[in-house]
């Protein structure tokens, strides 16, 4: 595996290869990144990862300074996997003068659920997306770039981004990967302490019992399925944010009519100081 720091490198090792099939991340790597690019293998001829944590996807009370950077066991797991480019831009390389040209998406899709309780969260994902797309496939028409579902907003806004802005590439989805006990495996996982990590799974399982209900009881109650949900999980000593049900094509909530609409539950709660965030499409 090559590993490159600038943009320039970066560009240099893609040179010889047509299609790159490309993974993001902001490192400290789980199975879920694996899986993500072992997804990639056979969609390109290169298969590209990148590791950077972006500062600009962080607002200030948030953990950019302590999330975990783990670089030498992320070198030895992308390896493993077959992984034949890693980029890590150092943050000088990749904003070599502040970031002023921004991607704003769209409120009625960006201000809502996450980016509603983490302002200017999307404003960031989505400019970082776009730089590391611009590096990875300008010239390179027809690769793909693979975002996990366990980011069910930022796949939609990415996937929308690209639509919009008639990007030369394929955005492709990744399962969301689980634990045993079906915790969705992420990289903030590793803040819970042992009881902590044991009651996680009890988000995944509101978010089921939530879609099972709203199933079976239909969509005029859901308001209050929705506030049993969030009140099951305070009693359980979880500080929820939302635990909603949504339409899967624009997130936003179902009426009567959309009885045969495609729908996800997405839900983000804090346990002690760690916010989980997950879904589950019903
Ligand atoms: O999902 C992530 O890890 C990040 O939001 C991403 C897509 C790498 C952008 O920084």
């Amino acid at each position: 595996m090559k590993i490159v720091h600038t943009i320039a490198e970066l560009r240099g090792a893609l040179g010889p290869f047509k299609r790159p099939a490309f993974v993001a991340t902001m490192g400290n790597l789980h199975n879920g990144h694996i899986a993500l690019v072992n997804q990639a293998k056979p969609l390109g001829d290169v298969t590209v990862a990148s590791i950077f944590v972006n500062r600009l996807q962080f607002a200030p009370h948030e953990d950019f300074d302590t999330y975990p950077r783990t670089w030498e066991a992320d070198c030895e797991k992308l390896q493993a996997a077959g992984c034949d480019v890693l980029f890590a831009p150092r943050e000088t390389d990749l904003y070599p003068e502040p970031q002023t040209y921004k991607v704003h998406p769209p409120a009625g899709l960006a201000d809502i659920l996450e980016g509603h309780f983490r302002p200017g969260f999307f404003v960031g994902v989505s400019t970082v997306v776009m730089k590391l797309l611009a590096c990875v496939f300008a010239g390179k028409p027809g690769g793909n770039a693979l975002f996990g579902k366990k980011d069910y907003q930022q796949l939609m806004i990415v996937r929308r981004m690209v639509q919009q802005f008639a990007l030369p590439l394929a955005i492709v989805p990744g399962e969301t990967l689980r634990a045993a006990d079906g915790l969705a495996l992420s990289s903030r996982n590793g803040y819970l302490n042992v009881q902590e990590r044991a009651e996680a799974v009890h988000l995944s399982m509101a978010l089921k019992a939530l879609g099972e209900a709203a199933r079976a009881q239909g969509l005029d109650g859901l308001d209050a399925l929705e506030a049993q949900a969030m009140q099951t999980l305070s009693a359980r000593g979880w500080a929820p944010d939302y635990l909603t049900v949504r339409r899967r094509a624009d997130l936003l909530p179902p009426d009567s009519g959309d009885a045969a609409t495609p729908l996800v539950v997405l839900g983000a709660a804090r346990l002690g100081t760690t916010r989980l965030i997950d879904n589950l499409e019903i």
